[in-house]
């Protein structure tokens, strides 16, 4: 969500139709209708919580079931009103997915792209876990995140940074953790956004010149490319239990997000068994009853719903509908099922924390003067709800750091005497310490760069810079630092230097690249003519070090220069940036981070761009994923293309080896190439779950320093899969600790999803015949180990 997209949105929900929008498909892409919306059951372990819901309903007057799902006006981003009568004291729901963003006292975490660079599955889930803590100290009941949309189709897509990672498996594992932390804190997650939400440009609908609606980009998607990248890790997310899902604001075939029957009620409420909620992106909602028919559940940020002051297609409209006989009451119980089986399942009306009235203070959204309801605001205001979780936003912020390149030894540092320290991300921040702002700025030309912009950053409530957390380190050594923050001086003159640049240890070079919600990138490369700094510093200084903090993808033109003897990819890491850094280049932590996504030479070396449609007319904004599943290195391998640093990418200050690769089959009896009719259980037909094959090696840290590394796992299908299938894909990773001249054994379990594809015609995930070939390796392109079986 956004605030001033909203206000823009609902100019245009003034003036747009109040029916389901259905195009002539013509030679488009189109969802089919999939009816009626399948009823939750709460199945998998929600049975107990769902009888409570459903008791609760049938206490509820049609006016307080029309309220249950329709946001209204109150302290926080998104709030259902209380019902004092039910002891029900409303739901609080907060952005985002690295900190609660409107909040003070509150921590704020490495971004979703910094969590996919660790690797580390442990690291993820406390993640999690700490977020979660914080938005129940502060009395959300919802967290909107995590982010699987964008997946991140294009490098250029804005709010990469927010999710995870371009591979599926990556992103799917990440989701599984960060949604299992924040509700084993007792907080729901919201899995967003749902679905092909893989760029910001026109991503809501527009006023043409003639005042005709230009509609939003629809994502043209092909059924393969849906099952086996894009939905995938939303998938994994409905297995993981989360408690609710987020429709996004594009179309998909033609189809908005939050009114496309085949997309919520078809995939997510019937082949995922979704038991939980669909709730819209902010103002995402484009219509009523065909929006609640075709599987939307709650309607955000909703409207003042009984006084009409702010129109909504919900609130009064639900009621008006079951009244006169269009909506049936029981799909409305159904909705409110579906809202408060994960509210009793994690118990949040036991105790649960009133919000806290500093958040409703920070509400630009909805001022106080505005709310139709009584909020509960007598709580303690001002909670401090950052725990000691800095330790981990310092060590997550560390694993998230690639080492890119690290020659002659370079790094780690050693006790350098002469430090220069140069680049407009370096310093404090200059103009404030929120990245928020409603006229979508805050890509300032000094200061450092820890989180990206929009809905899904955070306020900090401090930063620690990487030149004072230099400055710290060094004083300890006596060591002199220099600096020039300005890019234009540094990348012109290096003449105020004392002893010069020619003179200096090392020379650190800290660059910036700016995202945000509903901007896309326009380049790959880094912000304010970072690359000449570079350029400048590196051919005057011959041990150059270059750090980014990047909301993704970075081209490096410099990466080949003789005296860049080291660059790091620091990622969005938070609000120890500086702490973070200083540990890893002084060698206190040794970087484990590996590449989420592809750095390739140029720009244009990357597919899928960014759409950008010159003079639209109404219908001519069609994202049409021609690429179908060739994304990032899917995409370079298959067609052989040479990149600079690869996927799964990235070095450390010791050396591993990886010896040995066993496969085994543990299904219980001979496999079938298509599973078993089975009962659909949250995240969809069980025995796609079922581990079939172990697959084992061994990784050894042959240098001379303690490390960790990430062994992967990928699988190439034999040639009966359809034509255009990867070469190799993601389907397993283990991050591991090791002390020098330490083995460790590592096992990868193969289920049968990760070893079918999806087959348009069955409508089934199949497993191919023929062999299956297993590679191990430090990276996508560093195999060291290969084996063939087969499954069937
Ligand atoms: C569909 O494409 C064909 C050519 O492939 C064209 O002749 C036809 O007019 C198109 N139909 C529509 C509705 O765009
Ligand atoms: C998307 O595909 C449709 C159908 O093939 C085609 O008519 C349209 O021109 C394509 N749009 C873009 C922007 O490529
Ligand atoms: C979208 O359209 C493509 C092409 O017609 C089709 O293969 C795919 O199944 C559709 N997906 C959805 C979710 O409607
Ligand atoms: C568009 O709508 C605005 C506001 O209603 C009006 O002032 C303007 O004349 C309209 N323009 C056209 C081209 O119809
Ligand atoms: C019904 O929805 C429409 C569209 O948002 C809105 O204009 C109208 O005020 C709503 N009616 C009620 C009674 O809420
Ligand atoms: C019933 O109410 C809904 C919601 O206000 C409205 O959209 C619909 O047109 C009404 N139908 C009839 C038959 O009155
Ligand atoms: C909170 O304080 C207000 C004003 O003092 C009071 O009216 C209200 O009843 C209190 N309790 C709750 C639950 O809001
Ligand atoms: C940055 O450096 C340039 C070139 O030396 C200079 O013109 C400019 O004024 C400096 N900017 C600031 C903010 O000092
Ligand atoms: C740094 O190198 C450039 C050549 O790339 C040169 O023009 C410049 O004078 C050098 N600056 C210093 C201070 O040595
Ligand atoms: C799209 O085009 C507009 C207008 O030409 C431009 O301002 C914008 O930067 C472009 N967006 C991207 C992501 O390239
Ligand atoms: C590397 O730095 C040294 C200064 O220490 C400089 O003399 C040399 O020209 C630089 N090399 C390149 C390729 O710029
Ligand atoms: C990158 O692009 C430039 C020109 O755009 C070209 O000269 C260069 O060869 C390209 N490099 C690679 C490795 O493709």
């Amino acid at each position: 969500m956004f605030f001033a997209s909203y206000q823009v949105l609902c100019l245009t929900l003034l003036v747009s139709r109040s029916v389901a929008q259905s195009w002539d498909s013509g030679n488009y892409s189109f969802s089919p209708p999939v009816y009626p919306s399948p009823h939750a059951t709460g199945a998998g372990d929600w049975k107990a919580a769902f009888a409570r819901a459903d008791s609760f309903v049938s206490q509820l007057t049609l006016e307080e079931k029309a309220e249950m799902v329709t946001g209204t006006p109150g302290p926080c981003v998104g709030n259902i009103p209380p019902i004092p009568r039910l002891g029900f004291n409303g739901l609080c729901i907060q952005d985002g997915p690295l900190a609660i963003r409107q909040a003070d006292y509150a921590s704020v975490f490495p971004a979703g792209i910094a969590a996919a660079a660790s690797w580390d599955r442990d690291l993820i889930r406390q993640r999690g876990v700490q977020m979660g803590e914080e938005f129940r100290g502060k009395g959300a009941h919802v967290v909107l995140g995590p982010v699987a949309g964008p997946l991140g189709r294009s490098a250029l897509g804005g709010r990469n940074w927010e999710g995870f990672s371009p591979d599926p498996y990556l992103t799917g594992v990440a989701m599984e953790h960060t949604i299992k932390g924040i509700q084993s804190a007792g907080v729901q997650a919201c899995a967003k956004h749902y679905i092909g939400n893989e760029q910001e440009t026109q991503r809501v609908p527009s006023v043409g010149a003639d005042n005709s609606t230009i509609e939003a980009y629809s994502s043209n998607i092909d059924d393969r490319a849906f099952h086996e990248l894009y939905s995938w890790p939303f998938a994994d997310s409905v297995r993981a239990g989360v408690a609710s899902v987020m429709c996004s604001y594009n179309r998909l075939n033609q189809s908005y997000g939050c009114q496309n029957s085949k997309t919520l009620n078809g995939v997510l409420k019937t082949e995922f068994g979704f038991q939980g909620y669909v709730m819209s992106d902010w103002g995402a909602t484009l219509s009523g009853v065909p929006a609640i028919e075709a599987g939307l559940d709650m309607n955000m940020p909703g409207g003042i719903a009984f006084t009409s002051a702010t129109p909504s297609y919900f609130g009064a409209n639900i009621t008006i509908a079951v009244q006169n006989g269009t909506l049936s009451e029981s799909r409305v119980d159904d909705m409110i099922r579906r809202v408060l089986t994960p509210y009793f399942y994690l118990n949040q009306d036991k105790g649960y924390p009133t919000v806290d009235p500093s958040s409703a203070g920070l509400n630009a959204l909805f001022p106080q003067s505005n709310w139709v309801y009584h909020f509960d605001l007598n709580g303690t205001t001002n909670r401090d709800v950052r725990d000691d979780h800095a330790a981990l936003i310092r060590e997550l912020g560390s694993a998230a750091v690639v080492l890119l390149k690290n020659t002659n030894n370079a790094l780690p540092l050693k006790k350098p005497q002469h430090i220069g320290v140069f680049g407009n991300d370096a310093g404090d921040l200059t103009n404030s310490l929120y990245f928020f702002i409603g006229n979508f700025g805050g890509q300032y030309e000094y200061g450092t760069q820890p989180v990206g912009g929009g809905s899904g950053t955070g306020r900090l409530s401090y930063v620690v810079p990487p030149l004072d957390a230099i400055k710290a380190r060094a004083r300890k050594d006596g060591a002199l630092v220099q600096y020039i923050l300005n890019n234009t001086m540094a990348s012109t003159d290096l003449t105020t230097l004392w002893p010069p640049a020619q003179e200096l240890d090392v020379c650190l070079v800290f660059l910036k690249t700016w995202a945000t919600e509903n901007f896309d990138r326009s380049s790959l490369e880094v912000d304010w003519d970072g690359n000449a700094v570079v350029e400048n510093v590196a051919n005057n200084c011959s041990n150059t070090v270059v750090i980014s903090h990047s909301g993704g993808v970075n081209t490096l033109p410099f990466a080949s220069h003789s005296n860049v003897t080291a660059i790091l990819a620091a990622h969005y890491p938070g609000e120890e940036s500086g702490n973070s850094i200083v540990d890893i280049l002084y060698g206190d932590v040794n970087p484990s981070g590996k590449l989420p996504y592809t750095i390739a030479y140029n720009e244009s070396d990357y597919n899928a761009p960014i759409l950008n449609v010159t003079n639209p007319g109404p219908n001519d904004w069609q994202l049409n994923y021609t690429e179908s599943l060739l994304i990032d290195y899917r995409y370079f391998d298959y067609n052989n293309k040479s990149v600079l640093y690869e996927f799964g990418y990235g070095l450390s200050y010791t050396n591993f080896s990886l010896s040995g690769l066993a496969v085994k089959k543990v299904s219980s009896g001979d496999l079938t190439a298509l599973p078993p009719p089975v009962k659909v259980v949250p995240g969809g037909n069980p025995s796609l779950w079922e581990p079939v094959l172990k697959v084992s090696t061994k990784v050894s840290n042959t240098g001379a320093v303690k490390g960790a590394t990430v062994p992967q796992l990928y699988l190439t299908f034999p040639a009966t899969v359809p034509s255009g299938t990867p070469l190799r894909q993601l389907r397993g990773f283990e991050k591991v600790n090791l002390s020098p001249g330490e083995s460790s054994s590592v096992q990868f379990l193969l289920t049968r999803r990760d070893i079918s594809y999806w087959d348009v015609e069955a409508q089934q995930w199949r497993i191919p015949e023929g062999g299956l070939t297993l590679s191990v390796g430090f990276s996508s392109r560093d195999i060291k180990h290969t084996t063939t079986v087969r499954a069937l």
